[in-house]
């Protein structure tokens, strides 16, 4: 009854913005992600009878605020008469600030919940159960670049471009640590109901999707670029126009685009994307990630950088 599985986060470059099913958290829109190789979170779950709660421990201390969705998780996989578990989740990088967290916990939370009670579920039904609870984690169940798609009134995650097919380098730009103001599920619901521009964003996605393909399939940097970029932007813009607005960028994100734009102009195979919180993922070809560090790194305000490759999705531990 325990198992333990490993999943990395996600970052968006065609980017999930809506829901269009709050009850079965269904995304309005559909989104194309890369799955990141170095930062990672580590679930282990132990169902046990004896135990009268559920009980988290999030790296070696006790955490009571992220417990509830992770439970109502582990319901929707073992039903709500299931034993209680004890869940221990290890994680390498910053929790809760926009750096896709809830997307690697979940999807490990998942992976490793369904071996635990020894169900075997394919990658696809693993990703509808994940995506129930973060809409990203579905994405986290592949590696590479995943196309999530809207399917009927149901979704369907695939891998479009294997990780070691068209290699990339993502450097992160830690602009801050802290958690972030408005969560993702309910900033997207201020942005549905009040932003001018939500109906043509869900309008024109479809679009964007077909370009970012197309630029995948092809190994086309300056397209995949030109298209993530713009849809980046589009989400954001989506959010400052909400009431009230909702804004996760500082100072130090403005200055980052900035570092990156240079970089442009300079020829180097670069460009940004920014999700729900203040830090920039600049993507850029592996050549290049030497340069895009330090000149991130050079940018005033930026308190860290992590660097990384793509990755697999999630899976087991052997040891599990
Ligand atoms: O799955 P959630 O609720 O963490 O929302 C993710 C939203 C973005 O990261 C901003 C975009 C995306 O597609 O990952």
């Amino acid at each position: 009854m325990q198992a333990t599985a490993i999943a990395q986060p996600n970052i968006a470059l065609i980017k999930y913005w809506g829901k269009r099913d709050l009850d079965r958290n269904l995304p309005a829109v559909g989104s194309i992600s890369i799955t990141l190789r170095d930062l990672f979170t580590r679930m282990h779950v132990a169902f046990d009878e004896a135990l009268a709660a559920d009980t988290l421990v999030v790296n070696d201390a006790p955490d009571a605020a992220m417990l509830p969705r992770l439970a109502a998780c582990l319901d929707r996989i073992a039903g709500e008469a299931r034993p209680r578990a004890h869940i221990v989740s290890t994680c390498n990088f910053p929790i809760a600030a926009g750096l896709a967290s809830s997307a690697s916990s979940f999807a490990a939370l998942t992976v490793a919940a369904a071996a635990a009670l020894g169900r075997e579920l394919d990658a696809g039904e693993l990703a509808r159960l994940a995506g129930q609870a973060s809409g990203s984690s579905a994405r986290s169940l592949f590696g590479g670049f995943v196309e999530l798609a809207n399917v009927g009134d149901d979704i369907e995650v695939t891998n479009i471009c294997e990780a070691e097919a068209w290699p990339m380098t993502v450097v992160i730009a830690i602009t801050e640590t802290g958690p972030k103001p408005v969560g993702s599920s309910e900033a997207m619901e201020i942005s549905r109901r009040t932003s001018p521009f939500y109906a043509s964003w869900v309008e024109q996605q479809a679009d964007d999707l077909a370009k970012a393909r197309a630029a995948i399939a092809a190994h086309d940097f300056g397209a995949l670029k030109s298209v993530s970029e713009h849809n980046c932007l589009k989400m954001h813009s989506i959010m400052w126009a909400s009431r009230p607005p909702v804004v996760y960028w500082n100072a130090a994100t403005l200055r980052c685009l900035e570092t990156v734009r240079g970089l442009q102009a300079d020829g180097v195979p670069v460009f940004f994307t920014i999700d729900a919180g203040p830090q920039v993922k600049a993507v850029c070809l592996p050549e290049a990630a030497g340069t895009v560090a330090a000149a991130l790194r050079a940018t005033d305000g930026v308190r860290n950088i992590m660097t990384t490759g793509l990755g697999p999705g999630a899976r087991l531990e052997a040891d599990s």
